[in-house]
């Protein structure tokens, strides 16, 4: 395992120095996501195109006011999205794949806490994954032009989900009840997002074989995710975050050593909070990853 004084030597060596990267982060304006955007912008010394997605502009303008000034032609910029909503994902996806011209790095981070039963979304999957998975799904999907764009010039081309890369299992496969309508539970909801994305990453990385995709654990991260918490497991997930947590920086720093990774190229991987890769992964045969494909297809495609 790295040392966290090796993540960051590795760091500032690997960051890439002739090009001008383009970052789209979805849930960068908190938490994981703001800790990888905040550290993205220190390594690219304001020679980046920074695009945080998500709700708050008001929390965007104040990660960008932390940023390095941005020299000529680069430039942060803020783009609103409920990515609950497949349709609101294809909005931002068609404005983006309409006005840039690469994305270097996509990394995928939107999450709640919330101790809700299924919640139907328009789409007619579960609110919580659709946050966790669905939209994350269709980001890479709908974006891989524009990934592989930067791939074909050469550069580096990074998609990173990142929610739990142990947990996935061929159980979080039921090809009769893909959308959990019929065994939802807390424990199944985070077992479909995490084998989803498991099953994404291999996916997509066959179709498209210049990107590489990883799925990584943020480890215990002091972020804001049990904000929707009942009171009192609110105060109690607060404190014990606050005891044994990493600070949103650390995160950003072992998520962005796997971003920077030059051993990791293409392909489909699957790393800890440290960067390394997890064992045993990946554990989903063929035929799961089809019937992953095929189901987030069905529900985000065209929309
Ligand atoms: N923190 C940890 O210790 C930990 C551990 C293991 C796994 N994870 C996973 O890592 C991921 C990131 O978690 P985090 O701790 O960074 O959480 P966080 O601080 O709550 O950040 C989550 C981000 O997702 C955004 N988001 C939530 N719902 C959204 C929606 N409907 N539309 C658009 N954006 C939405 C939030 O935006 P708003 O600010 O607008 O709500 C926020 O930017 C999650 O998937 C989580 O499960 C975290």
């Amino acid at each position: 395992m790295p040392s966290f004084s090796a993540v960051l030597a590795a760091n500032k060596q690997n960051a890439p120095k002739a090009i001008r990267p383009v970052a789209v982060l979805v849930g960068g304006t908190s938490g994981c996501g703001r800790g990888v955007a905040e550290v993205l912008a220190k390594y690219a010394q304001g020679n980046a195109h920074i695009v945080l997605v998500g709700r708050s502009e008001e929390a965007a303008n104040e990660i960008f006011a932390s940023f390095p000034k941005p020299v000529d032609g680069a430039k942060y910029e803020f783009v609103k999205c409920d990515v609950s909503s497949m349709r609101n994902v294809g909005i931002v996806t068609r404005d983006l794949a309409s006005r840039l011209d690469k994305i270097n790095y996509l990394v995928l981070s939107t999450g709640l806490l919330s101790l809700a039963g299924r919640r139907p979304t328009e789409d007619g999957v579960d609110y919580k994954i659709a946050v966790h998975y669905y939209s994350r799904f269709k980001f890479a999907h709908d974006l891989a032009p524009l990934l592989e764009k930067a791939s074909t010039a050469g550069e580096p081309t990074r998609v990173l989900t990142i929610l739990d890369s142990f947990m996935g299992a061929p159980s979080g496969v039921r090809p009769d009840d893909m959308t959990l309508e019929k065994n939802y539970s807390l424990q199944n909801a985070a077992l479909v997002a995490t084998t989803y994305n498991d099953g994404a990453i291999a996916a997509l990385a066959k179709r498209y074989p210049t990107v590489s995709f990883s799925h990584a654990n943020p480890g215990i991260v002091n972020t804001n995710a049990h904000r929707d918490m009942p009171f009192g497991i609110k105060q109690l997930t607060g404190l014990v975050a606050t005891l044994i947590s990493s600070p949103i920086t650390t995160c950003g720093e072992n998520m962005v050593y796997t971003l920077f990774d030059p051993s990791i190229p293409t392909g489909a991987h699957y790393r800890t909070p440290k960067g390394e890769d997890v064992k045993g992964k990946p554990n989903l045969s063929d035929a799961d990853i089809e019937k992953i494909w095929q189901h987030s297809i069905e529900i985000c495609d065209g929309k």
